[in-house]
């Protein structure tokens, strides 16, 4: 029979996860969210479990970091091995093997233009796009960027600035960093324009040259355009084929480097290293951070040599490039590559027709999309108005909680499915299964 999860608690949070949620609202920071009570006591691959002794699948993997599941053996082991040795040493300022090596592994797998490769290592997703967004700056010597409406590149000032996903992100933290044009992104189920691919023939990626480099923004002054492969925060929005092939060829018609933000939805999670390989685009600069090395804090920016032109001392970071963590990122590589890409080629479709199914069943879910171990399930009150089920949308994710899935919310109303790569189909299937019956609960109370 297929492991399911176990609620034993009357309610959640059960009494001991119910003390460390008081303690944790006593002390920390008000300024995150948490969108259910969850307090995590131990993980293993697709399943972690709380103080309480309750069983959850974990359809979240941490916010879409844990790819090769919780505490995998193999990472486990290179971590153990690696501490044993060297913990910290700082790569600013001296040499050890595991950055280099992690470094020419990555070099190796970058989908960038040929060429000699130059890899920057930091601690986090906002790091490797603030490092991406200087290094562009940099070597272009312009100022200008082209992010996108619904985009999420972090929290630091600027990546927020880059960041167009959710003003209460912003508010009050003005004045950013100048120079951010946002313009809409391929939200090809709300699109933009009202038009339809492929006769749109992309106009939301060619609107840029059309308008706005003749209007608004002088094309000789942009240092980048950054975009999200797939949009993660902003809904899970899948570009149609066109979109990113004609990024680029705008971008390098005018000089402006296109940078390829993978935090998200690289490292395995869409069936490739990169979810850009699905486009087959080569970007100049790629950031990468979250599933690099399965939980430990690491970010990346990978680009060409030609690209990576700043001088001794322009940038560096005290633990980018941990030895640890780097550790953790060469066996997470090797299990992207012997195993787990299989295994999200083979059942990220399966995952997808289960999703549609529910699509079919229920009028509520207006879209869903993805790719591999990436979908988004969107959420409407009409399937013609597609007024968004912002309400009901939380209402899932709190019913799959108490049901034992964890899953999280992307956009104002779609939920994410972001599977371990590790996870088996009968472990999908559960997730599915469960997802179902909060469908017909969720129907059911809105009947009433
Ligand atoms: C595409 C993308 N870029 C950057 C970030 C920021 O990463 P971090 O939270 O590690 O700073 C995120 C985080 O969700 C992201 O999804």
């Amino acid at each position: 029979m297929n492991k399911r999860p176990r609620i034993k608690s009357k309610i959640l949070p059960g009494p001991k996860a119910k003390k460390i949620v008081r303690r944790d609202e006593f002390i920390l920071s008000p300024s995150m969210t948490r969108s259910y009570p969850l307090v995590v006591d131990k993980a293993l691959g697709a399943w972690i479990t709380d103080p309480d002794g309750n069983l959850f699948l974990d359809f979240t993997c941490g916010l879409s970091v844990t790819n090769t599941g919780h505490c995998h053996p193999k990472v486990l082991k290179a971590m153990k091995s690696q501490m044993d040795r060297l913990i910290h040493m700082s790569g600013t300022d001296f040499y050890y093997e595991i950055q280099v090596t992690l470094a020419e592994q990555l070099a190796k797998i970058a989908p960038l233009e040929k060429g000699r490769k130059k890899v920057f290592f930091c601690n986090s997703g906002a790091e490797a796009v603030e490092s991406a967004f200087k290094c562009a700056r940099y070597h272009t010597k312009r100022q200008k960027v082209i992010a996108f409406l619904g985009a999420f590149h972090g929290r630091t000032m600027g990546a927020l600035s880059l960041t167009g996903s959710k003003s209460r992100q912003k508010e009050r933290f003005s004045p950013l960093v100048p120079g951010v044009t946002h313009v809409p992104y391929a939200t090809c189920y709300r699109c933009p324009y009202g038009l339809k691919y492929p006769s749109c023939d992309v106009h939301c990626a060619k609107v840029i040259e059309e308008e706005y480099f003749k209007t608004v923004l002088p094309a000789e002054e942009v240092a980048a355009i950054i975009v999200e492969p797939i949009q993660g925060e902003g809904g899970f929005n899948v570009p149609p084929p066109k979109y990113h092939a004609t990024l680029k060829q705008i971008a390098h018609k005018y000089g402006i480097l296109l940078i390829m933000d993978e935090v998200q939805a690289g490292m395995g999670r869409t069936g490739e290293c990169f979810a850009i390989n699905h486009w087959k685009v080569k970007p100049d600069i790629i950031t990468m951070a979250k599933g690099i090395a399965s939980g430990m804090p690491l970010g990346a920016i990978v680009t060409t040599e030609k690209i990576m032109d700043w001088k001794p001392g322009s940038h560096a970071s005290t633990f980018g490039g941990n030895p640890v963590a780097c550790a953790s990122a060469v066996a997470t590589l090797k299990l992207l590559e012997t195993q787990l890409l299989k295994n999200v080629r083979k059942l990220g479709p399966y995952l997808g027709k289960r999703l549609k199914e529910l699509e079919t069943k229920y009028e509520i879910i207006g879209d869903v999309r993805g790719v591999g171990f990436m979908w988004g399930v969107e959420l409407v009150k009409d399937r013609k108005t597609k007024v968004r089920a912002i309400k009901e949308r939380d209402k899932m994710v709190d019913l799959a909680f108490e049901k034992g899935l964890l899953i999280l919310g992307a956009g104002e109303n779609s939920i994410r499915i972001v599977p371990p790569l590790i996870a088996s189909k009968s472990e999908l299937d559960v997730a599915i299964d469960i997802l179902d019956q909060c469908f017909l609960e969720l129907k059911k109370k809105r009947r009433k």
